[in-house]
């Protein structure tokens, strides 16, 4: 079935890191706002705005201690208001992210369940009585050694998925469960037109809370029984009553599970995030990622919906981790890019992606803010470790290598803003920043609006059947998209050397014609047969 969700290209706002108008050095609703047009002239039809929730901010928003307000930092309820409308005005769509594994530790449900054990809110978050005087079972937390933490005035532990002062809902109960999808109303009835949902498959807890065996293996916090109920309850008694997008995030998903959430029968979400690229693939390795292309797609083909994303506000910039951030800076970016947007499933692209922003590397552990990254620094240097080993070490994964400033132009801060800025401009400013991009005709950011155009004009994007052509290429990636009446071919050189593509000789057309590539001077006469592709070259031919 045809829907707009599908058609869409969503545009990810981390809005601390977005732009700042007021000079407190933090990104803010109003600088969405005033770069709502830039957004239209790149041609995205979705803004999923990270987190702007009353907070303490100790993981950046995504510990939430009031639904209902907006964070001090980020502006207030009638700013968020007039942005929502503003973006309404340009014919775009705003998704808000949706975090309800967990709240803050000030948040007033979890202070009252906290307070006594007697308490009509206990039950509303996970509490376990010691185990031998100790964490009741063996669990780690993402952020944290034991996902268990202690309350000395109750004697009792409650669980956290993330850091200690994010407890976990207990969503067994019916009371936690209709105080969210209360919440969730409030929002959609103000207009918004989606959510993103976080963790959201950790929501169901494993029966009975037994010790992992491989307790630093986290999988056992997702994909629990029970977990289909709560989204088919939330989806009955919220989300079907709105045209609206839903796109959870799944992590520790099989293809399998994953048509379980997005499957169009089943009337839970209408795609997800997996994490089988941004999880387990460090560094580029073409065979896994083609492998994991084509099972996604048998997957779920027919069934429901896949995203694509090759990195956002947790995962190291894509140009710097999947591509060359050296000399093949610009074609790389291109080139992934060009991936992600001709991929079957809807295409991310994560704020300063479409210039082609690169991860940084700051000289200390204090230029840094990550929770994840300072909690296990830490946890690290304590087991005895050289501080300066384990800072190098955390340095290419940690989630502040995409959380720099968006460089604007090329002032003091890169524009960004006029005070100083929570986190540190990445000094390629200079030469890396929007106004350049802007100027330059063939430039990342022109590239990004000319993908975007071809979205909108051929539904084949969006609908076509998705067949590799590459498998055993370590290089290159071809593959096909086809619809009825129409046959596209892409081809990418994902390599800093040249090489070659054949291409079959039942694809071999008189008059291939190409629609877009990342080098200038490709002619349409290339002999199709045999093509010499230049580092990181991609093209897109209509056959
Ligand atoms: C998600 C968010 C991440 C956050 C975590 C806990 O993975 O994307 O930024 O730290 O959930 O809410």
């Amino acid at each position: 079935m045809k829907t707009w969700w599908k058609e869409a290209v969503v545009y990810q706002v981390y809005w601390r890191s977005f732009y700042d108008t007021d000079g407190d050095g933090f990104g803010d609703l109003e600088g969405v706002i005033a770069k709502l047009d830039y957004l239209k002239e790149l041609g995205v039809d979705v803004i999923w705005l990270n987190p702007c929730y009353e907070s303490p901010d100790v993981d950046n928003g995504y510990d939430i201690s009031d639904y209902y307000s907006i964070m001090e930092k980020a502006g207030d309820m009638e700013t968020w208001e007039r942005l929502l409308e503003e973006v309404h005005n340009r014919g775009m769509k705003l998704i808000m992210d949706l975090v309800v594994n967990h709240t803050s530790d000030q948040h007033p449900w979890f202070l009252e369940s906290k307070s006594s054990k007697d308490h009509p809110k206990r039950d509303w978050y996970i509490w376990k009585d010691p185990r031998d005087g100790k964490e009741p079972n063996n669990w780690r937390s993402y952020f944290a050694p034991s996902a268990w933490e202690y309350d000395e005035q109750t004697n009792q532990y409650y669980m956290h998925s993330f850091a200690v002062e994010q407890p976990d809902l207990n969503w067994e109960n019916k009371e936690v469960r209709h105080a969210i999808y209360d919440m969730m109303r409030y929002w959609l009835d103000k207009g918004i037109d989606g959510f993103r949902m976080d963790v959201i498959n950790l929501l169901a807890k494993v029966d009975g809370f037994p010790d992992a065996k491989k307790p630093a293996d986290l999988q056992y916090l997702g994909n629990n029984p029970g977990i289909h109920e709560y989204l088919q309850e939330m989806n009955r008694e919220v989300l079907c009553h709105y045209d609206v997008m839903t796109v959870g995030e799944i992590p520790f998903v099989t293809p399998e599970d994953g048509a379980l959430y997005v499957g169009e029968d089943r009337h839970e979400l209408h795609t997800l995030f997996h994490f089988e690229v941004a999880d387990d693939m460090p560094s580029w390795n073409m065979k896994q990622f083609k492998d994991i292309q084509t099972r996604w797609y048998e997957g779920l083909k027919g069934k429901g919906t896949n995203s694509q994303f090759l990195n956002n506000h947790d995962h190291t910039r894509q140009v710097t981790r999947y591509g060359n951030d050296g000399t093949y800076r610009e074609e790389s970016a291109k080139l992934l890019a060009t991936m992600i947007h001709t991929l079957p499933g809807i295409p991310y692209i994560y704020q300063g992606e479409e210039i082609g922003m690169t991860g940084v590397r700051f000289d200390s552990i204090d230029d840094y803010h990550d929770i994840a990254m300072k909690n296990k620094y830490k946890e690290e240097v304590e087991k005895g470790r050289n501080p300066k080993e384990v800072f190098k070490d955390l340095l290419p994964l940690t989630r502040d290598n995409s959380r720099t400033p968006v460089q604007w132009n090329a002032t003091e801060h890169g524009g960004f803003t006029t005070g100083k800025p929570w986190m540190k401009v990445n000094p390629n400013y200079t030469t890396i920043n929007v106004e350049e991009n802007l100027k330059e005709p063939h430039s990342v950011l022109h590239y990004y609006q000319q993908l975007i155009r071809l979205r909108k004009e051929h539904p084949v994007m969006v609908y076509g059947e998705y067949n590799d052509l590459s498998i055993d290429d370590d290089a290159v990636y071809a593959y096909t998209r086809k619809n009825q009446d129409t046959c596209w071919l892409i081809v990418l050189n994902h390599a800093d050397h040249e090489s070659r593509f054949h291409c079959p000789e039942e694809l071999l057309t008189e008059e291939p014609h190409l629609l877009l590539a990342n080098y200038q001077d490709v002619t349409e006469k290339e002999r199709m047969e045999d093509l010499v592709l230049r580092p990181y070259e991609a093209r897109i031919y209509q056959l």
